[in-house]
C-alpha cells in the first residue's frame, strides 16, 4: 500500500509539472484530492493494510495530501500573479508623459465690448431687448421716417430678401417694435447683427450694432449729452474729450454725431483719424415727432433721444485693431490676444 501511495504521489507530481493553465491545476486537484478523487479511493482500501502498518499508512496519506495541496496552491498563486503581470504590462501607462493640458476659451472681442456697453447702460436703468434680423420694410425704414426714395433704400446698401423684407440695416426697428407695445417711460438697449452691402478694410456685410432709446416726459438734448458723455468716458477713459457735431438722420431731429479725441494720436492727427484728431463714434439725436406718431406716442407729451453705434468700430479703437475683417476670420492667433 505504501508503494501504491508513492506511485500516486509521483504520478500527481508528474502531471503538475506539465500543467500550465489554471484549469489544468484545478482539474488535477479535483481528480487527485477531491472527495471522489484518487486519494479517497486509496484510503478506502485501508482495510487491506496489515494492522501494524495502518498508523504509518494513514500518516503518509496525510503527508502526501498536504504536500500536493500546498504545491497546487503555490502553482495557482504563481499563475495568478503571472496573469496580473501580463495585464499590467499590456496596460502600462507612461506616467512621465506631459499632460495634454486644458485650453481655456475666451470671449470674442466684439462680445466683450457688447457686454461692457450693456453693463454700463444697465447701471443707467436701460434694459436689453432683441428683435428679428430679417425685418419688414416697414420697421426697418418706413416707421423710422425713411421715405421710399431715401438713398439708404438703394439696392447698393440693403440686402433685400423679398420686395418688402430686408436684412435689417440697423437695430432701430427693434425700438419701433418695443414702442408699439409699451407706453413711456422707455429705456432700452438693442444689440444685434445688422447687414449692409459693403465690404472693405473698415466695412463687412454683417456687423454688430448697439442702439439705445430713452423716452419720457421732459427728456432734453441735455439728457442725451449727459448720458452719452458718461458712457463714452467709461468706455474710453475719464479724460476722453468729446465733441457733438450737427448731423442728420431721418428718425431724429435735431441729430448729432459724437466724436472722441483720437485714441491713437491724442488729437495730433494721424492716419486713423484722417489727420483730424477726432474719431466718429456714434450717431444720435432727439427722436423725430414723426416716429412717435407712427407708434402712437403723442409728441407733445413725450420726448426722447436715441443713439446707435457699431461694436466692431468701438473694439477696433479700444484695442488698436486696423482691419475689421480680423473679427470674422476666427484665427485663434488673433482671438487669443483679448
Ligand atoms: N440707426 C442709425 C444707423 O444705423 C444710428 C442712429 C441711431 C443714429 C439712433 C441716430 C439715432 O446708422
Amino acid at each position: 500500500m505504501i508503494e501504491e501511495l508513492e506511485a500516486f504521489r509521483q504520478k500527481a507530481e508528474g502531471e503538475l509539472a506539465k500543467a500550465v493553465t489554471e484549469e489544468a491545476l484545478l482539474d488535477i486537484r479535483t481528480r487527485y484530492l477531491g472527495r471522489k478523487g484518487l486519494l479517497t479511493g486509496l484510503l478506502r482500501n485501508i482495510a487491506s493494510v496489515p494492522p501494524e502498518e495502518k498508523p504509518l499508512f494513514g500518516k503518509r496519506c496525510n503527508e502526501v495530501k498536504e504536500a500536493l495541496s500546498a504545491r497546487i496552491d503555490l502553482l495557482l498563486a504563481e499563475q495568478a500573479s503571472a496573469k496580473r503581470d501580463a495585464v499590467l504590462l499590456r496596460e502600462r501607462i507612461d506616467a512621465t508623459l506631459p499632460g495634454r493640458g486644458v485650453r481655456y476659451g475666451r470671449l470674442h472681442p466684439v462680445t466683450q465690448v457688447r457686454e461692457e456697453i450693456c453693463s454700463i447702460f444697465a447701471g443707467l436703468g436701460f434694459s436689453v431687448v432683441e428683435g428679428p434680423e430679417v425685418e419688414q420694410d416697414y420697421y426697418n425704414f418706413e416707421a423710422l421716417n425713411i421715405p421710399k426714395d431715401h438713398p439708404a433704400r438703394d439696392m447698393q446698401d440693403t440686402f433685400y430678401v423679398e420686395d418688402n423684407i430686408v436684412l435689417r440695416t440697423h437695430t432701430s426697428p427693434v425700438q419701433v417694435r418695443i414702442m408699439e407695445k409699451t407706453r413711456p417711460p422707455v429705456r432700452i438697449l438693442s444689440p444685434g447683427r445688422v447687414y449692409r452691402r459693403d465690404s472693405d478694410i473698415s466695412h463687412t456685410p454683417m456687423f454688430h450694432q448697439i442702439e439705445g432709446l430713452l423716452v419720457d416726459r421732459g427728456v432734453t438734448f441735455g439728457d442725451l449729452k449727459g448720458v452719452l458723455t458718461v458712457f463714452l468716458k467709461q468706455v474710453f477713459g475719464e479724460d476722453t474729450a468729446l465733441r457733438f457735431r450737427p448731423s442728420f438722420f431721418p428718425f431724429t431731429e435735431p441729430s448729432a454725431e459724437v466724436d472722441i479725441r483720437c485714441v491713437m494720436c491724442s488729437g495730433k492727427g494721424c492716419r486713423v483719424c484722417g489727420q483730424t484728431g477726432w474719431l466718429e463714434i456714434l450717431g444720435s439725436g432727439m427722436v423725430d415727432p414723426e416716429v412717435f406718431r407712427n407708434v402712437g406716442y403723442d409728441p407733445e407729451e413725450f420726448t426722447g433721444f436715441a443713439f446707435g453705434l457699431g461694436l466692431e468700430r468701438i473694439a477696433m479703437l479700444k484695442y488698436g485693431i486696423s482691419d475689421i475683417r480680423l473679427f470674422f476670420e476666427n484665427d485663434l492667433r488673433f482671438l487669443e490676444q483679448f
